[in-house]
C-alpha cells in the first residue's frame, strides 16, 4: 500500500522532529575522538535527547521482528566494516583512522526524525575518504530525484549508478522507509533499481533515503547479537541518511544540518 501523505499538522511536527534529530548529529561531532567508546557516545546522545531536547530515543527497546531482542541502546554506532545497526559498547574504543556512522532517531510529539552521518576518527585513509564522500554524493543524488510524480525506483537508480561508477557496491538487504508517526512505514526506498518503477511520489509523503555503500562486495552478514550487520568480506562500509518531505515542487530535507546546503 502506498504511503498516505501527511496532514499539514503532521508535516509541521515532522519538521520539528527532523530539526531536533539533526541537532544531535551536530552536537556529537566534537566527541568523536580517539579513545572514546561507542557506549560513551551513546550516553552523551541519550542524555542530550532526553534532557536537552525533551525527545524519546526511538531505537531504545525497538524491534523489527518478534524473534529479535529489543535494541538495547539509544543510537546506532557502526564502525568500519559494520554496515548498520551497530550496538554501542564499552568494549568498542575508537582509534585513529576508524570511520563511524552515528544513526539517530528521535520522537517528538509523536513524530520521528531519522538521520545519520559518517565521522572520521582523526585522519582517514585515502579509501575511507573516497568511500564516505561517494556515499554522501549517492544520498544527495537520490534526494535530487524527489518530486511529485517521480518514482522510488528513480532514487534507487541514481544511487546504484553513482556507486557502481566508482567501483563500489550497494547493500540490498536494507533500505530507506516511510516515516512519520511510525518509525518504519511504507514505502520501502531501495537504493538500487530502475527509473519509473516502484511507488509514485506525492506531495506530503515523508521517507528516508539512507544508502549503505561497500568498498568490496555487497554481501552482508548479521552477527549472533541479531542486530549488527557487517560486510561478509570485512571491507569498509559507509552510510548517510536524511528524512525527506515531498513538496509540491520538489523536496525538503527535514534533517538538514547547518553545514549542508540543498539550494
Ligand atoms: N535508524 C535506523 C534506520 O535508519 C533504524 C535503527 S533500528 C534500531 O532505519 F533499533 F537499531 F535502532
Ligand atoms: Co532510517
Ligand atoms: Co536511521
Amino acid at each position: 500500500m502506498p504511503a498516505k501523505p501527511n496532514t499539514a499538522e503532521g508535516i509541521e511536527k515532522m519538521r520539528v522532529a527532523g530539526r531536533l534529530a539533526a541537532s544531535v548529529l551536530e552536537m556529537i561531532g566534537e566527541h568523536v575522538v580517539p579513545g572514546v567508546t561507542t557506549e560513551e557516545l551513546d550516553r552523551i546522545c541519550h542524555d542530550y535527547i532526553v534532557d536537552g531536547i525533551d525527545c524519546i530515543p526511538a531505537p531504545l527497546n525497538y524491534t523489527f521482528a518478534s524473534e529479535q531482542p529489543p535494541f538495547p541502546k539509544s543510537i546506532c554506532t557502526s564502525v568500519n566494516h559494520v554496515v548498520c545497526h551497530g550496538i554501542p559498547s564499552e568494549r568498542k574504543v575508537l582509534k585513529q583512522g576508524d570511520t563511524i556512522n552515528i544513526d539517530v532517531t528521535v520522537i517528538k510529539d509523536g513524530y520521528h526524525g531519522d538521520t545519520s552521518k559518517m565521522y572520521f576518527v582523526g585522519k582517514p585513509t585515502v579509501l575511507a575518504d573516497r568511500l564516505v564522500r561517494i556515499t554522501q554524493e549517492c544520498l544527495y543524488e537520490g534526494i535530487r530525484q524527489v518530486r511529485p510524480g517521480a518514482h522510488t525506483g528513480d532514487i534507487g537508480h541514481v544511487i546504484e549508478t553513482h556507486a557502481h561508477a566508482n567501483r563500489f557496491s550497494v547493500v540490498r538487504e536494507f533500505g530507506g522507509h516511510g516515516i512519520g508517526a511510525r518509525f518504519h512505514d511504507e514505502p520501502q526506498i531501495l537504493h538500487y533499481g530502475r527509473p519509473g518503477t516502484g511507488v509514485r511520489l506525492e506531495a506530503g509523503m515523508t521517507f528516508t533515503i539512507e544508502p549503505m555503500i561497500n568498498a568490496g562486495r555487497r554481501h552482508v552478514r548479521i552477527l549472533p547479537d541479531r542486530w549488527t550487520v557487517v560486510t561478509k568480506d570485512h571491507k569498509l562500509s559507509a552510510q548517510w541518511e536524511h528524512t525527506i518531505l515531498v513538496t509540491p515542487d520538489g523536496y525538503e530535507v527535514l534533517t538538514r544540518r547547518g553545514e549542508e546546503d540543498f539550494t
